[in-house]
């Protein structure tokens, strides 16, 4: 059932902050996971490089100890993992310095198609793509991966597009949200724009709103002093989510092809209202008995960076106007759940009579855990009863209906590496969505600020402050439950 996998062409991949923890846990694995699935053809090359000397030996030591950790299904295959790092090598490279340029150069070959993943801190981008024109590593048909954060507000972003934008063109750069390179929000797309069966319905008129949930159960511990400075709606709201919001309520693109969906994407971000600050609740999360509050966990007592953010939105075009948008996202929170809902109106007349009940069907997509979609349908209840009506869920689960071949599924980060092989940029963030996205959410940071808001505290393992179930109980409707 999975697609066939066509190999990409021939390339060299350095990666820059290839000892660092992305690299580790999610790049090099991913890597040995399309060479096993037969996607990385014989002449494709990985280099790690990063400040830290260390010669191939060491490095490939690391690898094979991260692809031990988080390699996959084939992570024990000797012969697999030992053929894999045939192609891995490391240069010990100094982004702000003169170390190490010249010797890389050395090591990349013409002929091949040449990609840079900068998997380091934002603040050496500029630095990066200076040394790649100048060292003469780049040229036209280099490709380069830039990792979130893209600035912390419209300025910084405006600032590092243009940095980039100095050494290299819009076509060359690949800006990685990975929320985008999950197969359930591909299907989104496939859903949409496949099938006859919802696009008509997919407006005002039908919708009664649409609730993003991103809930995550980790806390910021071991990485406070990076988030206290952002906080969720930087850290989630301002990419994934506002990402997830502009797959669900973009046009039809003309093809699917990356500025056409692209365009799309900024017409959504664009026809955004500003968003009222009683619309907005944000959470920062408490102690509990096992471990130390956000304020602990961020080494600042008095702390007013939301860990959790819940918000109203509303997209005024003609297919969305009067339809709210309901977005949540935390940390601390009850489990591990993303999930987009569609929930469309009451059918106009109920032929059944008020005890029949209302019905609603919602269409809900889950990007984790167990990657599918559920549409909820009224039917009769079974049974001699008389005529009542029960919701049954239409359940697709991916695992399920990909059976064994489940496994083989890239996760995004293996997806999206081989999209900047293949040159394809429809799941990457274009220079002016990401500014856009920063324009709407500079604001309601800025409001905040103003105000002196402080957060409203929230118990671990809930699914956020009491303010956030009234957002939406005041308009009459219902967050879905975060199942533990
Ligand atoms: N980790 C995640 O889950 C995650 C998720 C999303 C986005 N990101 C983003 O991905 C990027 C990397 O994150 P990370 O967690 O992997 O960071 P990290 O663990 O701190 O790694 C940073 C890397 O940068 C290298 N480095 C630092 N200064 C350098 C210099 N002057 N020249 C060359 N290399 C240098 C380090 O190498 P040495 O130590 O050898 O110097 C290390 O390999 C960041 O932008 C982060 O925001 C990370």
């Amino acid at each position: 059932m999975v697609s066939r996998v066509i190999p990409v062409d021939g390339f060299d991949l350095v990666i820059f902050g290839g000892t660092g923890d992305l690299a580790r846990r999610k790049i090099l694995p991913g890597l040995f996971r399309r060479f096993c699935a037969g996607q990385m053809p014989e002449d494709a090359r990985i280099i790690g490089a990063a400040r830290s000397e260390m010669d191939d030996a060491a490095f490939r030591d690391t690898v094979a100890e991260a692809i031990r950790e988080f390699g996959g299904a084939h992570r024990a295959d000797k012969a697999q993992v030992d053929a894999f790092l045939e192609r891995v090598g490391y240069e010990h490279v100094d982004a702000m310095g003169e170390t190490g340029w010249e010797t890389l150069k050395g090591r990349l070959r013409d002929g091949v198609i040449r990609a840079f993943y900068f998997s380091v801190a934002p603040s050496l981008f500029g630095a990066l793509a200076e040394r790649l024109r100048s060292f003469g590593l780049a040229d036209d048909d280099s490709r380069v991966v830039v990792e979130k954060p893209f600035g912390k507000d419209l300025e910084t972003a405006k600032k590092l597009n243009a940095t980039l934008a100095e050494h290299f063109d819009e076509t060359q750069i690949y800006r990685i949200d990975h929320y985008l390179g999950k197969e359930t929000v591909q299907n989104l797309m496939a859903v949409r724009f496949g099938n006859m069966l919802f696009e008509p319905l997919w407006n005002a008129q039908y919708v009664d709103h649409i609730q993003i949930t991103v809930a995550e159960t980790v806390s910021v511990a071991g990485r406070g002093s990076y988030y206290d400075k952002s906080g969720a709606m930087r850290d989630m709201v301002q990419n994934h989510l506002m990402q997830l919001l502009c797959l669900i309520a973009m046009e039809p693109p003309a093809r699917f092809s990356p500025d056409a969906v692209r365009d799309e994407k900024l017409k959504v971000i664009r026809a955004l209202d500003p968003v009222d600050h009683h619309q907005i609740v944000r959470g920062q999360y408490d102690a509990d008995d096992t471990q130390p509050g956000y304020r602990t966990h961020v080494d600042d007592l008095r702390s007013t960076t939301e860990s959790f953010v819940a918000l109203k939105c509303h997209i005024s075009n003609w297919r969305w106007a009067g339809t709210p948008f309901y977005l949540r996202t935390g940390k601390m929170l009850r489990s591990r759940t993303s999930e987009i809902a569609v929930v469309f109106k009451d059918a106009p007349h109920s032929i059944f009579g008020p005890e029949a009940g209302t019905h609603r069907n919602v269409l809900s997509i889950r990007l984790q855990p167990n990657e599918g979609m559920t549409l909820g349908v009224t039917i009769k209840e079974p049974g001699p009863g008389g005529m009542r009506l029960v919701d049954v869920p239409l359940d697709m689960s991916f695992a399920e209906a990909l059976g064994p071949d489940a496994e083989e599924v890239p996760d995004a980060y293996e997806r999206l590496i081989m999209d900047v092989i293949r040159g394809n940029q429809t799941l990457f963030m274009r220079g002016d969505e990401v500014e856009a996205a920063w324009a709407w959410t500079d604001p309601i940071i800025a409001g905040w600020k103003r105000r002196g808001d402080v957060p409203k505290p929230y118990d671990p393992g809930s699914s956020g402050p009491e303010d956030a179930l009234m957002l939406m109980h005041r308009d009459g409707r219902k967050w879905r439950e975060i199942k533990s």
